[in-house]
């Protein structure tokens, strides 16, 4: 594979190579090694159109304890704003020797256009409210790690699905690995054809947490929404805030994921994300290990240098 466009035709064996990879990439990072050879020689440029804190840094940071070049562009700062189009910004970088271009955009399906022109591998770090797949994979890494599994666990993803590229991009990953998938939320924020996806839609909380192992909780996306669709931030809260109402619903075990940023009072209290059961700030941790098996695999292997030690 040369580029990872989305989880929608990733197989199996391919996610479990990325996530076997990723466990032997946290180990080098939590070990604090400074840095390995592994991508000495290759350059990745980062060029987000978007804001970003999470998937911009951990990129950054992976590629820098592989040892690649990493150059970083905002939409905004690049001559995009003087009218120099996608697909020549990307042979431009490609020019000063691009492997890889990692790129956050607006647009659905900008990652695939710029796929079409360029020669450098693609990583989608979020194209408008199509898929999301690194924060998938970290997402299913966590599950993985935390559950031992991830086939025939039950999986909620809870709120604003219509708007989610996380929501999809679990979607289609949790599935082709053999875990059933719920969601819920507001029929406003459902899409119509999860359904075909196989996955099970629920409209109450209280009905979609029962025996739910993993509950991923997004933020709803008011960016993307168009005014006057959906509930009020109140109404939301009340019927779909992760509060302390719902505490006495969760299974004991459940493992609680959000992908942030959170807004906190809106989809989820405090409460529930300190809570013992919530491992947000370890999918942030499992986020630069699953970018830097990426990178690897991307553009790792054969290199000179792709021993990792
Ligand atoms: N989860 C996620 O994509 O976060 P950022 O927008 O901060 O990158």
């Amino acid at each position: 594979r040369k580029h990872l466009l989305g989880l929608a035709d990733v197989s199996k064996e391919e996610i479990s190579l990325i996530l076997d990879t990723a466990e032997a990439m946290k180990e080098v990072f939590t070990r604090k090694v400074k840095k390995v050879p592994t991508l000495t020689g290759k350059t990745v440029v980062s060029f987000f159109f978007e804001p970003s804190t999470r998937t911009k840094a951990s990129f950054d940071l992976a590629g820098k304890m592989l040892s690649a070049n990493m150059l970083s562009l905002s939409g905004s700062s690049s001559s995009v704003a003087k009218g120099e189009s996608l697909i020549d910004t990307g042979k431009t970088l490609e020019a000063m020797g691009a492997d890889i271009i990692v790129i956050r955009h607006s647009a659905p399906g900008a990652p695939h256009l710029l796929a079409r022109y360029v020669n450098a591998s693609i990583i989608n770090a979020g194209d408008g409210a199509h898929e999301h797949p690194t924060q998938a994979l970290l997402d299913m890494f966590t599950i993985k790690e935390k559950k031992g599994r991830i086939e025939g666990l039950n999986v909620l993803i809870v709120g604003d699905i219509l708007h989610s590229r996380v929501a999809r991009s679990n979607i289609f990953g949790l599935k082709t690995m053999g875990a059933n998938v719920r969601v819920v939320g507001p029929a406003t924020l459902i899409p119509k054809d999860l359904k075909n996806l196989g996955v099970e839609v629920y409209y109450s909380l209280d009905e979609a947490l029962k025996g739910a192992d993993v509950v991923n909780i997004l933020r709803i996306q008011r960016e993307r929404q168009k005014k006057g669709l959906f509930p009020s931030i109140r109404e939301y809260h009340r019927f779909y805030g992760m509060n302390e109402r719902i505490i006495s619903l969760l299974k004991d075990d459940v493992l609680i994921l959000h992908p942030g940023p959170m807004n906190q009072g809106v989809e989820i209290d405090p409460i529930i994300a300190l809570d013992d059961r919530a491992v947000i700030e370890e999918q942030v941790t499992n986020g630069v290990a699953v970018r830097m098996a990426l990178f690897y695999l991307l553009a790792g292997r054969g290199n000179q240098n792709e021993k990792i030690n």
